[in-house]
């Protein structure tokens, strides 16, 4: 099969990290037999550069016409001062593609336990590995909002046919993993919860063979650091979701590891890693290739449904690992110390 994908590679170390993430594709396209077809457009800070605005029209269009996106990181101190910051692009994309579920799994590598945070006891054998799916364009962050004299307000609401959207995303997911999901809300206090609750609940039904649980997300944020191998999917609306996907990418250690997905209700998706454009690094062969390298394995499996080539390249990564190479992020004693350019090639001569 032949795919089309818009690469966005962004400001500071973007264009270093899709490269490898590109390098990977292609071993992969060689060695299953795909080809994959690379549009490069401006966004970010470059784009204010050349263009004059940090989402060009073009981009968007190109965007919407490919299988999917490849985005390395926007911004950079270059560009905070402006009006239109480069960031923008973000939630431009998100919004013109209708992304409205981000799916960020939080894996723990064996050979990088000692990034993790937590004690042994809690995390066990076999590491962590949970995934984080979050609703991306609803609930508080779009609600109305605005002052009113002393007062300001924000609003969170919540339709059924939003939730339902997102659930569905949690149980597809579910059902390709360990068949659990855990809804998080405040449906002790909150009314849109309480509707939250009854449509999963609702959902669930269809999905027989998924446990369902829900946790207030006070509960929720607790459990995460107590007990974090109860977890398989967690089901969580935007703001929730925000504050619990960055907890629980934390208790597996870097953030140069760490892959995520922006999905819609077509098989377009956008895929990043959850770090910014690291302007300290940027050119200097100094980041982690790894985060965007586990997104492209997340384009196979979400939105060209390749799971065996996604599972290839994490794999390629674990073996990679296993031979003791790490980027300066996370270096340890006793290991070999690579930039990225050969963390890449590493990861794509394994496939
Ligand atoms: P950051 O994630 O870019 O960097 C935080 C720290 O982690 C830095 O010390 C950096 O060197 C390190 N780091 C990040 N990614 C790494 C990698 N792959 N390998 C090795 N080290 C890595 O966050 P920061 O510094 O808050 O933001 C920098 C710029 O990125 C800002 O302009 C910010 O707005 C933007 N940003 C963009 C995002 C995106 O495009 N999705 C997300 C977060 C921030
Ligand atoms: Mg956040």
């Amino acid at each position: 099969m032949n795919y089309n994908i818009a690469v966005i590679p962004g400001d500071g170390i973007g264009p270093d990290i899709v490269e490898q993430g590109k390098l990977v594709l292609d071993k992969v396209g060689e060695k299953f037999g795909h080809s994959f077809e690379y549009k490069e457009v401006l966004a970010g800070g470059i784009a204010i550069d050349k263009v004059g605005e940090p989402l060009p029209q073009e981009t968007i269009d190109v965007c919407k016409k490919s299988d999917s996106v490849l985005l390395g990181a926007v911004g950079g101190p270059k560009w905070d001062n402006l009006a239109d910051r480069p960031e923008k692009a973000l939630l431009g994309l998100r919004s013109e593609l209708e992304l409205f579920a981000n799916i960020r799994p939080a894996t723990m590598f064996d050979q990088l336990r000692d990034a993790c945070p937590l004690k042994d006891e809690i995390i066990g054998d076999g590491g962590l590995d949970l995934v984080v799916v979050r609703e991306l364009t609803g609930g508080i962050y779009f609600g109305e909002r605005g002052r009113q004299g002393e007062k300001a307000f924000d609003t969170m609401e919540y339709g059924v046919d939003e939730i339902k959207r997102i659930a569905k995303v949690g149980f597809d997911i579910a059902m390709k993993r360990n068949k659990k999901v855990t809804s998080i809300d405040k449906a002790n206090i909150l009314e849109n919860s309480r509707l939250w609750r009854s449509v999963v609940e609702e959902m669930a039904k269809d999905y027989p063979e998924v446990e369902v649980n829900h946790l207030y997300v006070d509960n929720g944020a607790m459990q995460l650091v107590i007990n974090p191998k109860q977890f398989d999917v967690i089901l969580t609306g935007n703001m929730f979701g925000d504050i619990l996907s960055d907890e629980a990418s934390m208790i597996t250690g870097s953030i140069g590891m760490l892959p995520s997905a922006s999905l819609g209700s077509s098989k377009l998706g956008m895929y990043e890693p959850i770090h910014g454009s690291a302007p300290d690094i940027a050119g200097m062969d100094k980041a982690n290739p790894i985060a965007t390298i586990l997104s492209v394995a997340m384009m196979l499996r979400y939105s060209f449904d390749l799971e065996d080539e996604a599972k290839a390249i994490e794999k390629a990564v674990e073996e990679v690992l296993e031979d003791g190479y790490r980027t300066g992020d996370i270096m340890s004693k006793g290991m070999k110390s690579i930039g990225t350019k050969e963390m890449g090639s590493l990861i794509a001569s394994k496939l």
